[in-house]
């Protein structure tokens, strides 16, 4: 006999240093290329899951508003594997808060889909290796599946869904890198990630694109691995322009970066020439995220809060991925 409890887990979002862009099987979320990330600290999500037998349908609430649509169903579509990887039909109720603002535009779907398939399979009963969790937590968002790992992680693509998963590259100590995720909007993007995912495919330049990962994948983990920042920095800002370069040349068109993105990036380049080594990378969206050692973040951090434009900055280090918490939510 299963003991249904109620279970919550803290996860924290992460930022791609090599992005995970356009889907080769997109209700599995298998991508087309291996991603690399870090995870970000200070933007946790907590998420508290209780399957009930006096439930008679699945309950979701986020920050403390009950959710109905595409984002209740696809709460409900882990909920769905979960019950039927325990053999379980119990309906569930899931609460989840983020530490971060849900209109800052850091993208809050990796943290919430890792915490989520650790309180869902636990309270279900189900003790998931690392592996597992990190493939439950991809079929809800595929970068989520990175989230679940301590520290640095790189998502083997996998061709099936029992092979495409994520693992540790190096533990949060290893290196003192930073992310100043730096708000410049706090509107909700025009088109979601999922989009742009469908729309990847449709740029003349993917092909291109998944030639050059190959390389710049591994000259990028070499270059993290040996902590040289001028090569890291430089691959990371290249892997960037390339997804933009393939979301604007999508058709139809999507343009994520606003004007503010493009004066934060300048500032740091001049920065660069006095020495201070502050990187740029931006997901699906105009927020800047900078990759910076420890030495170097006040400055940066102080500069770049100068900049008209921005609203304000989080800053970040790697820790520990997904873990269970006490902080029940209801
Ligand atoms: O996990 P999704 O479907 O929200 O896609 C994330 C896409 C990027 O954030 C742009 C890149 C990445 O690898 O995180």
């Amino acid at each position: 006999m299963i003991e249904l409890t109620k279970k919550s887990a803290t996860s924290p979002a992460n930022i791609a240093f090599i992005k995970y862009w356009g889907k080769k099987n997109s209700k599995l979320n298998i991508p087309y290329n291996n991603s690399i990330s870090m995870n970000l600290d200070s933007c946790l999500t907590t998420t508290t899951v209780h399957f009930m037998d006096n439930l008679k349908e699945d309950e979701v609430v986020i920050d403390c508003k009950k959710v109905e649509g595409e984002a209740r169903n696809r709460v409900v579509r882990i909920l769905d594997i979960v019950r039927t990887w325990a053999k379980i039909k119990t309906k569930a109720k899931v609460s989840s808060i983020n530490n971060f603002p849900s209109d800052a535009g850091v993208a809050s779907s990796a943290s919430a889909f890792s915490a989520l398939a650790l309180a869902a399979s636990s309270s279900a009963g189900l003790k998931l290796s690392k592996k597992k969790l990190s493939i439950l937590a991809r079929l809800g968002s595929g970068s989520a599946s990175r989230s679940v790992i301590s520290g640095f992680s790189e998502w083997k693509k996998g061709s099936t869904t029992n092979d495409s998963y994520a693992v540790q590259i190096e533990k949060p100590s290893y290196w003192d890198l930073r992310d100043i995720v730096t708000i410049v909007s706090s509107e909700k993007k025009e088109k979601s990630s999922t989009e742009g995912h469908g729309a990847a495919l449709t740029s003349p330049y993917f092909k291109e694109r998944q030639k050059e990962l190959i390389s710049r994948t591994n000259n990028l983990k070499k270059a993290f691995l040996r902590k040289d920042i001028d090569t890291f920095g430089k691959l990371l800002e290249e892997e960037t322009l390339d997804l933009h370069l393939i979301a604007m040349t999508s058709k139809p068109p999507i343009f994520y970066l606003n004007s503010t993105t493009f004066a934060v990036m300048q500032v740091l380049r001049e920065l660069r020439v006095k020495g201070i080594k502050g990187y740029y990378t931006m997901d699906a969206g105009p927020n800047v995220h900078i990759i910076c050692r420890q030495k170097d973040v006040d400055i940066i951090n102080k500069t770049i809060k100068r900049v008209p434009g921005v609203k304000s900055t989080i800053i970040n280090k790697a820790r520990v991925g997904t873990r269970f918490s006490n902080n029940h939510l209801f």
